[in-house]
């Protein structure tokens, strides 16, 4: 049987080969030759797991739009009618919201990862520099996904983020309306905000993607140990030019490690979508079960949890000589500062295993800083202690960005290894 099946399989190769011979290199070039270094540990999973997550979130939206009504008049009840008596529509409704926050989480763990084995220095600069756009239009896409049930918290968060644009001099108000169509977030900005989000992000943030792999596959993966294997031995059992300590991505790195990773993964969604898909109102708010209702806003309106740290630096900021609008550009900034790692990170290692102890404080300290931002965003913003606070932890935030050329010059580090610790 399974001579038969290799059998059909190469023949097919062939026959598709005989055709369009230029497909089998991109495959080994890709898959079977792409030699990755073979000491990636757990943090290596988020990658493909992020992928997983789209091909999901593609799959589960293509059910949801054939039952969803892209208007304000009809948006909730068609999102209750999926939730109700569509077959299966509940489930496919909680895979694609709960699917939105489990993205976040694998986004932001693969940022650190970068962050943390520098794998933004060069020469990934591209990588770096095209996953942070992808980020940015994740963010669009969340958010438009986010205001299309017309709950209560989509109607006012669309409203609150919207109006950030009003604080821009001259233009602010003009762009607002032109967002939104109306003066209100209302049936225009369903419609566009629909198509948006089913059409025109989902099919930038797969070409970023596959520009993202391609502009890696080009330079090649870093790994936990920062060395870069291309400039080590060659030769190893399968071809012998290729790096020593690089091994075929497929089909090792995809049966041995992805696929398991995969599996792992799949589990602890199926636990959240089968038994806490709302997450205690993490990953769907409760005022979101409530329609939307322009003259009732509800007592606290905040976005979803992985916007919460920039948020709450939006709300910390104090307008200074009656300009409101310093907290949008802080909140901005504080992503447009990502953008700029490659270049302030002047230390001549990869990766913080071999950077010194202050290094590492710093590192923990920026993820401390985001996290507790993240709480503060997430909480109701009346406590006046918790204000002091944010603006400590903004101060820090961006304190770690804007010093960081001088602590990754001036900070002591130890002797990177010629080959990856796990070459033998
Ligand atoms: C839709 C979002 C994204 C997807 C699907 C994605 C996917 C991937 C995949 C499959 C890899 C190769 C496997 C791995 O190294 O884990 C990778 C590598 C990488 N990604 Fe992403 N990524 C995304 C967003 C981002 C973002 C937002 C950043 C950072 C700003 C980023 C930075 C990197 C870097 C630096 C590498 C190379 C890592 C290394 O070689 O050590 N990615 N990405």
């Amino acid at each position: 049987m399974a001579n038969v099946f290799s059998r059909t399989t190469t023949q097919v190769m062939d026959w598709v080969n005989a055709r369009a011979p230029g497909m089998m290199p991109g495959y080994r070039k890709h898959m079977t030759e792409y030699y990755a270094p073979k000491n990636f540990n757990v943090w290596y999973y988020f990658g493909s797991l992020a992928l997983v997550v789209l091909v999901n979130q593609i799959v589960t939206g293509i059910f949801l739009t054939m039952h969803f009504k892209p208007s304000a008049a009809e948006a909730f009840s068609s999102v209750e009618y999926i939730m109700r008596d569509v077959e299966w529509g509940w489930l496919i409704r909680y895979m694609h919201s709960t699917g939105a926050s489990l993205f976040f989480i694998c986004i932001y763990l693969h940022m650190f990862r970068g962050l943390m084995y520098g794998s933004y220095q060069k020469p990934r600069e591209l990588v770096w520099v095209i996953g942070m756009v992808l980020y940015l239009v994740l963010m669009a896409e969340a958010f438009m996904g986010y205001v299309l049930p017309w709950g209560q918290m989509s109607f006012w968060g669309a409203k609150v983020i919207i109006s950030l644009f009003g604080a821009i001099p001259v233009i602010g108000n003009g762009l607002t309306e032109w967002i939104m169509g109306d003066y209100l977030p209302g049936d225009a900005t369903l419609n566009r905000f629909f198509a948006l989000h089913v059409i025109a992000l989902p099919l930038v943030i797969l070409l970023l993607v596959v520009l993202h792999i391609g502009a890696l596959h080009e330079v090649g993966s870093n790994n936990p140990d920062g060395v870069d294997i291309k400039k080590g031995p060659k030769g190893n059992r399968w071809s012998q030019t290729a790096p020593a300590d690089g091994i075929p991505f497929h089909p090792y790195y995809t049966t041995g490690k992805d696929l398991f990773g995969v599996a792992f993964f799949l589990i602890i969604a199926a636990f959240i979508i089968f038994f806490e898909p709302t997450f205690g109102g993490w990953f769907l708010e409760h005022d979101n079960f409530t329609e939307a209702n322009r003259l009732v806003t509800p007592e606290h309106i905040k976005p979803v949890w992985y916007f919460t740290p920039y948020y709450a630096m939006l709300r910390v900021i104090p307008s200074f000589f009656a300009i409101k609008l310093w907290g949008v550009i802080v909140m901005f900034a504080a992503i447009a500062v990502l953008f700029l790692v490659p270049w302030l990170d002047k230390s001549p290692v990869k990766s913080y295993r071999y950077r010194g102890w202050f290094s590492w404080l710093m590192l923990m300290m920026l993820a401390v800083c985001f996290l507790w931002l993240g709480k503060i965003g997430a909480g109701p913003g009346t406590d006046p202690s918790e204000v002091i606070i944010g603006r400590l932890l903004t101060f820090l935030y961006f304190a770690f960005f804007i010093t960081m050329p001088i602590w990754t010059k001036l900070d002591k580090t130890k002797p990177v290894p010629e080959r990856v610790t796990m070459h033998d």
